[in-house]
């Protein structure tokens, strides 16, 4: 589902991560990029209804408890939120490597903190950002690194 997307309020974004989950395979990995406040737990949050999550309204910013597990969809979502995070060393200890291939699907917020731990093929990289137009307006660019 490569592209670049233009849009215009929280649920455009949430339908357009709904369709993204609806072609997510298990062990795929999503790296949600750009600045606080840019869209990327809503993002999430319309990825969890597509894949069928119970309570996707449930879908809130982990960044205090740098991942949730979201069950009951068609395959688990595992929701990463790792600005706090110190190091990779503690992205270790809280089993990231297992998560990332594992049978689920992850969803990392501020990927970047985790750059080095991350699989290069078959990553999806979805970048958020606001743009010169509307207050509500973002460009959503989703792109699947080539394995
Ligand atoms: N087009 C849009 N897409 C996503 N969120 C939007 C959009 N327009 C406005 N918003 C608002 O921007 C905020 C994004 O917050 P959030 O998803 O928590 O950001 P992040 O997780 O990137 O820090 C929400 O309050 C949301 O309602
Ligand atoms: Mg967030």
């Amino acid at each position: 589902m490569d592209g670049v997307f233009l849009t215009h309020s929280a649920e455009e974004t949430r339908a357009l991560a709904e369709k993204l989950a609806s072609e997510a395979q298990a062990g795929d990995v999503v790296a949600l990029h750009g600045d606080l406040g840019a869209g990327k737990t809503v993002f999430a949050g319309g990825f969890a209804k597509g894949l069928g999550v119970p309570y996707p309204e449930d879908v809130v910013s982990p960044t205090y408890t740098l991942l949730q597990v979201h069950e009951g969809g068609r395959l688990p979502l595992y929701h990463f939120d790792v600005y706090r995070l110190e190091d990779e060393e503690e992205a270790a200890e809280i089993g990231l490597d297992e998560y990332l291939f594992g049978s689920g699907v992850c969803l990392i917020e501020w990927p970047s903190r985790v750059e080095g731990l991350l699989p290069e093929a078959g990553r999806i990289d979805v970048r958020i950002s606001r743009t010169a137009g509307g207050f509500d307006d973002r460009e959503i660019t989703i792109k699947k690194i080539q394995e």
